[in-house]
């Protein structure tokens, strides 16, 4: 396959011309250049290659080094401009001839110039996390988009990639919900240690039953030390298989798991495996039995813990309890049995956890269980953080009573907005309501995802609505809009014919050029990075040299015949690069708005 990263392609280059005055070929790395206005690319590689070449007691300066090489380089053909600024940075620019054939390959290229990796990996990318009885709420929110993007991502560089949504259906909170039915209902069969089954198949609760029983169940406990004790013998029973108990909780996760399909579907997010904490059960014995063989498990006030503490720790790193003092097991340990069950039935190469950077620490505590049992290295798993959503206030958001935001009030905020967006322009023109649903829907889920991924995932944002759904500025809407235009576009102008040459007669074309030029270094960042944000940036400036060409280069009209066709092309792989982007980070193109 061809190499479409014109950055590699001139690192290769100036490499040589390094190495021809005999110094190391990594100096001619080459990156997109700080100062637009005076090149297209530059290489700083003269200043670190002085810096070295003084260390080792010679007295090269990086300007006789940059000359030396930009002498090089003036040779080459595909240059317009070679030249050296500061103290010795060498500033590239490419001819236009260079760039349309470039241009070129990449319209002819199926995965418009997408990066593939060389060596692709099996990886499993945990995330979304929802917990059985809870609606989703904000926090899951960015689990969900950013797990999504890096999904796709991973599975455009060619890897192989399962995602595990890991719901989290076998804590403490089972023990709580099966004491609060118990309480409501006690004559049910499930509470009679004398029945073993069979038990009803028809659940006794409904989802609406177990959103309100279970913020019920969990303030007794928090109240009341008995019924928290209560709670705990009851989920370590759960554990340790009693029928009715896991029969009733079964009913609990399929009622659960039904709206949780519901909610994914509408974001747009979908998971190959619907595992949860439970099915690292079976793992738990043979965990044990490992780390008793590796002494690795000691006693501490009834419990049974993996101390991870290491020399040096800058922080204080607390033991992972595997076995609580009740006989439950608890989130480290279903985390330590989930790695053993992946291990066995996928072997990936790596396990990518997108969870809250709140929970830094116990996965520190996981990754380092793992590898001291040498369940799996710790360098093969990866805490890939994310910050809050904020409200008003820079706060997390919450409801007036103070709890998370439901996840279902916030889209549904989204989703007012946008119909109100939406339909005071395109009503007039015709558009059934179901059209306009349709677009409003994907109109707020793409201002919602793009806000969200367009911020680097560590930080925390602000949820603001109508920023969000604003058409101008780098928001979803404005690059959902580019996309669409795109379509239009070539739907007036018509398709070129096929292997149509590129030229570059303007700017706009060589700054259209240039922007699609940069998708696979962008996307390679992104990927190494694990920075959906990286993509976004793409997305954004390609849209909008898309929208500088739009205003400066006729194209349906152009009477020129090769020149409406190289515009034709340019457009056309606009359009297919930025909805590779797009659908990469989870985002749905209407046909038009
Ligand atoms: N259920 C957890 C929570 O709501 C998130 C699970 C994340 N994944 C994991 N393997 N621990 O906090």
């Amino acid at each position: 396959m061809a190499v479409l990263s014109l950055a590699e392609r001139l690192s290769a280059i100036a490499g040589q011309a390094f190495e021809a005055e005999g110094l190391d070929i990594a100096f001619g790395r080459v990156q997109a250049s700080d100062r637009p206005d005076l090149a297209q690319f530059q290489c700083n590689g003269a200043l670190a290659a002085a810096k070295q070449a003084r260390e080792k007691g010679s007295g090269t300066n990086p300007r006789a080094i940059g000359e030396a090489v930009a002498a090089r380089l003036r040779d080459e053909d595909i240059f317009a401009d070679v030249s050296l600024a500061g103290p010795g940075f060498i500033n590239l620019t490419l001819t236009d001839d260079y760039l349309a054939g470039f241009a070129a390959l990449v319209a002819g290229d199926a995965r418009s110039g997408a990066w593939a990796k060389d060596t692709p990996e099996t990886i499993v990318i945990d995330y979304g996390g929802p917990n059985v009885a809870k609606p989703l709420h904000v926090g899951h929110l960015r689990a969900a988009i950013i797990g999504e993007a890096l999904k796709r991502l991973m599975r455009l560089a060619g890897d192989d990639v399962t995602g595990d949504i890991h719901l989290g259906d076998w804590g403490k909170q089972m023990g709580q919900l099966i004491m609060a039915v118990r309480d409501e209902m006690p004559d049910l069969p499930y509470f009679d240690k004398d029945i073993t089954g069979p038990y009803p198949a028809e659940s006794p609760v409904a989802l609406d039953d177990l959103a309100r029983l279970y913020p019920q169940a969990s303030a007794a406990c928090k109240a009341d030390t008995a019924k928290n004790e209560e709670a705990r013998r009851i989920t370590a029973e759960l554990q340790a298989g009693r029928p009715g108990y896991i029969a009733l909780w079964r009913h609990f996760v399929s009622v659960s798991h039904a709206g949780l399909k519901r909610e994914y579907d509408d974001l747009g997010v979908t998971f190959d495996l619907w595992k949860g904490e439970s099915d690292a059960q079976p793992f738990i014995q043979p965990l044990v039995e490992l780390l008793e063989s590796k002494d690795l498990l000691e006693e501490s006030e009834g419990a049974r813990i993996i101390r991870v503490a290491r020399e040096g720790d800058s922080k204080k790193i607390p033991p992972l309890i595997m076995i609580s003092q009740d006989g439950s097991v608890l989130y480290g340990s279903t985390d330590l049995g989930t790695i053993w069950d992946r291990k066995q039935s996928i072997n990936p190469d790596r396990i990518i956890y997108v969870v809250d950077a709140r929970q830094s620490q116990h996965f520190e505590q996981v990754f380092r269980a793992s590898d001291l049992m040498g369940l799996f290295p710790e360098d093969r798993l990866e805490h890939q953080g994310f910050g809050t959503i904020n409200g008003p206030d820079d706060k997390p958001y919450k409801t007036r009573e103070g709890d998370a935001l439901p996840l279902r009030v916030l889209l549904d905020q989204m989703k007012t907005g946008a119909v109100d967006r939406v339909d005071t322009s395109l009503s007039e023109r015709g558009y059934s309501k179901e059209e306009l649903a349709d677009i409003a829907a994907k109109v707020g889920m793409a201002a919602l995802k793009f806000a969200d991924l367009s911020n680097p995932r560590t930080t925390n944002y602000i949820f603001d609505i109508d920023k969000f759904l604003s058409f101008e500025g780098k928001t979803g809407p404005y690059i959902l809009y580019a996309a669409v235009r795109i379509k239009s576009v070539l739907e007036r102008a018509g398709m070129a014919e096929q292997g149509s040459a590129v030229m570059i007669t303007q700017d706009a074309e060589r700054d259209l050029v240039l922007s699609l030029a940069a998708f696979p270094d962008a996307m390679r960042q992104a990927y190494e990075k694990r920075m959906p944000h990286i993509l976004c940036d793409h997305a954004w400036r390609l849209a909008q040299s898309f929208s500088k060409f739009y205003t400066n280069c006729r194209i349906a009209d152009e009477p020129e015949p090769a020149v409406k066709a190289s515009r034709q092309v340019l457009a056309r792989t606009t359009g297919e690069q930025l909805e590779l982007v797009l659908g990469t980070l989870g985002i749905a193109v209407p046909d038009r708005m």
